[in-house]
């Protein structure tokens, strides 16, 4: 059996092993208002992502599988711009927050709406980082430190993009040797490809001519009742993770791996993501303003290697007004569970929709922040001659 098919088998079994809710009772208070759509969600127009950006062509790009999901892509900043996909009802729902033209990924404040982030998503420490004895330094984009690649990062820059076929396009960028203070040219490759059991796919691929560091990821913003239909609180989250890595208060790691039992970060059975999101007694969800962590994810019994399509069941999550449930499998040793803390309603969203506050979720399947500061943390080191290759799996189903 190959490994999708593999996959949509499995799926069943895992619904039915990890969806059973232990919440005491959905949450609710004044950050809890849900608008589910009624009416099928539909794509934005084409035309309005055909542009010239840094002199380069923009485009969307249309993914069809033989399920009825749908899924639109631009090749700026390899961005997953709608993500159709049937409901408990079978209505289309758009569960991807994104704009209806590209003129507004350039121009809005940047939440990194379905881009890939790189060359190193995440943050690193003062923006600084040593390799092979030299210290390199980056931008300061976040307080005093490093997040999501620099001033430019891969969210912001024109890829060339290629579509294969009906399901799938190949989205290619170079980095340049400096760009953004990383050494080494970089060429980085990433597909998506929409299956025909409603799951997209997300395969990076990057080589260098130089050592450099690499941390690449997809930073889609999710709800699952329909982008804009309000507070994701009421989603039910299960994460196979067992540990996590404790941030300082700039939400830099601070090099421990820690148990998530007994914290509010404990979600190896299904919780309401709202039930413990205002415990700021605890120290990590003041750091966080809410979730904003790095899980360590659990591995299958001798399961160790990391990387090149070793996948392993990392989250499961459920609309609590569609059904529409997410599982996500990856190679990546860890996933950054970001809960909208800074979205503020303020961003105009397709279908004339806003971005509340918490009202979408990131599942950034990745190596652990600030990894090149932390030798203890899998490595992020790219050598010349090495490829870098990696998938993750956003599977798609009702309950
Ligand atoms: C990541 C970070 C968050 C935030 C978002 C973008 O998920 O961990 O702190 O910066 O990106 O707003």
């Amino acid at each position: 059996m190959n490994k999708l098919a593999f996959f949509s088998t499995a799926l069943v079994a895992v619904l039915f092993a990890s969806c059973g809710n232990n919440n005491p009772a959905p949450v609710t208070g004044s950050d809890t208002t849900v608008n589910p759509a009624t009416a099928a969600a539909v794509l934005p127009d084409t035309a309005a992502f055909h542009d010239i950006v840094d002199g380069q062509p923009t485009a969307l790009f249309i993914l069809k599988g033989k399920g009825q999901a749908t899924a639109a892509i631009t090749n700026y900043g390899a961005r997953l711009v709608s993500l159709l996909v049937p409901d408990k009802k079978g209505v289309l729902t758009d569960v991807v927050l994104g704009y209806d033209s590209v003129g507004k990924y350039i121009h809005q404040p940047d939440t990194y709406f379905g881009a890939i982030v790189g060359r190193y998503g995440n943050r690193i420490a003062k923006a600084k980082f040593k390799l092979n004895g030299k210290t390199y330094t980056l931008a300061t984009n976040d307080g005093p430190n490093h997040l999501h690649g620099g001033k430019k990062g891969f969210d912001a820059v024109v890829w060339t993009g290629h579509q294969l076929n009906d399901h799938a396009v190949e989205l290619t960028y170079q980095s340049k040797d400096g760009e953004e203070g990383y050494p080494g040219n970089l060429t980085v490759k990433v597909t998506y490809t929409l299956t025909d059991s409603n799951a997209l796919v997300v395969n990076y691929y990057a080589t260098t001519d130089k050592a450099t560091v690499l941390n690449i990821t997809n930073h889609s913003y999710f709800n699952l009742n329909g982008q804009g239909s309000g507070t994701i609180n009421n989603h039910t989250l299960m994460i196979n993770a067992d540990q996590y890595t404790p941030v300082d208060s700039t939400l830099i790691p601070t090099g421990k791996i820690e148990p998530v039992a007994g914290t509010p970060l404990d979600f190896r059975q299904p919780m309401y993501i709202g039930a413990r999101v205002n415990d700021t007694a605890n120290p990590q969800i003041k750091y966080g303003k809410g979730y904003d962590h790095n899980f360590v994810l659990n591995r299958a019994k001798g399961d160790t290697i990391i990387g090149g399509g070793n996948l392993a069941h990392a989250v499961t999550v459920q609309g609590d007004h569609s059904d529409i449930v997410l599982n996500v499998y990856t190679d990546q040793p860890g996933v950054q569970f970001y809960g909208g803390n800074f979205l503020k309603g303020t961003n105009p969203l397709k279908a004339g929709k806003r971005d509340d506050y918490r009202s979408a979720f990131c599942l950034e399947t990745q190596r652990f922040p600030d990894s090149p500061n932390e030798p203890s943390f899998p490595t992020t080191e790219l050598k010349p001659g090495e490829t870098f290759q990696s998938t993750t799996i956003f599977q798609f189903s009702t309950k």
